[in-house]
């Protein structure tokens, strides 16, 4: 039976509309992605860890599953985007988790034994061993965890390469949706600010935080900003490589990571704050430098090229809006990511791609779906 080939709309161009516009065009639908100002908003500060094991909370045991698959879907999903000529700063180096103090060994050893009886590989190390493998390490730190399944992408590399792997074979539409078209319990489009509209047989919304804004949204969509500030760091010549692992740490009860690119810069993140101040917070620059500093003493003589602050999309129990809404025909929503967004961006576009064909959603996908709070009114 050949599958049919829907006119799909995808509202937010950020990492996951366009993971789920390029996999839509791969099934062989029409896609048109609007979004008036793509990549701009999280993608653009995210760091790009790929990171199930290292990023695991207590208590979000429940959705490890959904971030292990998607780590395990990544490989093939860059070798996809091979083709396009784009870079996307993939590494598979590996993830170097150090404590400074032993009170965060302690709270670090607690967590990995969570992450082992979950079956997750996190292997123990000397301070040695971790200095072995990267030499700028401090003399502060004092426990060492290596997770050689936690890996990074440059997430501004990767939107470039989903659009240029977009670019002619779908429709961009540099324009805001003001809200969806439903006729008769259907979405069928999306209309826009300017007064036009497109029209859909299937809409997807994923626009982040924008998405409760749109008008006519048939389901209360509860995703709220988490800020998070994030600097991005230029290695002088004689400091490089730098690291060659991205490096996570706890210092003194506060989590900082160090993520290296292959452009000799390196990404220092992230403060989660939910006071509703979008500018970069002048506290949160000073306690990302001063624990990265901790940990790796050599960050001070780096050049700091960047710092910016971005809002996650939080939801009410951390883990993503992701299905169908039900009662609802012709639409599927992808927003909610929160921490995970770059991540989870290649089983979002899985997920939702396999929607789009008519496939009913998979039981254990239930967990993510966004009328799960009840489906309220926006
Ligand atoms: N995923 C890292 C962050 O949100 O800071």
């Amino acid at each position: 039976m050949t599958k049919p080939c829907r006119d799909v709309a995808v509202i937010g161009a950020g990492i996951i509309g366009l993971g789920v516009a390029w996999e839509a065009v791969r099934r062989g639908h029409r896609v048109t992605l609007i979004d008036p100002s793509p990549a701009s908003g999280a993608t653009r500060a995210a760091a790009g860890m790929l990171a199930p094991v290292s990023e695991l909370q207590y208590r979000e045991e429940r959705f490890l599953e959904l971030t292990r698959e998607s780590a395990l879907l990544y490989p093939a999903f860059i070798d996809e985007l091979a083709n396009t000529g784009v870079e996307t700063g993939y590494r598979s180096e590996g993830t170097l988790v150090l404590g400074l103090d032993p009170a965060d060994r302690l709270v670090l050893a607690d967590l990995r034994a969570a992450q082992v009886s979950h079956g997750l590989t996190v292997d123990e190390l000397t301070i040695r061993e971790a200095r072995r493998r990267e030499p700028l390490i401090g003399p502060a730190a004092t426990g060492a965890f290596l997770v050689p399944g936690d890996h990074q992408v440059d997430p501004r590399q990767l939107a470039s390469a989903l659009f240029s792997a977009l670019a002619g074979n779908a429709r961009l539409l540099e324009g805001t949706a003001s809200g969806l078209i439903v006729e008769g319990g259907r979405v069928t489009g999306v209309a826009l600010d300017d007064g036009s509209s497109v029209s859909a047989d299937e809409t997807v919304v994923a626009n982040g935080l924008g998405a409760p804004a749109l008008a006519s949204l048939p389901v209360a969509l509860p995703v709220r900003p988490v800020y998070g500030d994030i600097l991005r760091l230029r290695v002088p010549a004689h400091l490089r490589p730098f690291l060659t692992t991205t490096v996570r740490g706890l210092v003194r009860g506060n989590p900082v990571y160090l993520v290296p690119r292959t452009d000799g810069t390196v990404v220092i993140g992230a403060t989660q704050r939910e006071d509703g101040r979008r500018a970069v917070s002048a506290g949160g620059v000073y306690q990302l430098l001063r624990d990265a500093q901790q940990l790796v003493p050599a960050v001070v003589e780096l050049d700091l090229v960047e710092s910016m602050c971005r809002a996650r999309p939080g939801t009410p129990d951390n883990a993503p809006l992701l299905g169908r809404v039900s009662g609802v025909e012709g639409l599927v929503v992808a927003t909610g990511f929160f921490r995970h967004g770059v991540l989870l961006t290649p089983v979002a576009a899985r997920i939702c791609a396999d929607l789009l064909d008519g496939k009913p959603a998979a039981p254990e996908h239930n967990a993510y779906r966004p009328d799960r709070f009840g489906k309220g009114s926006s």
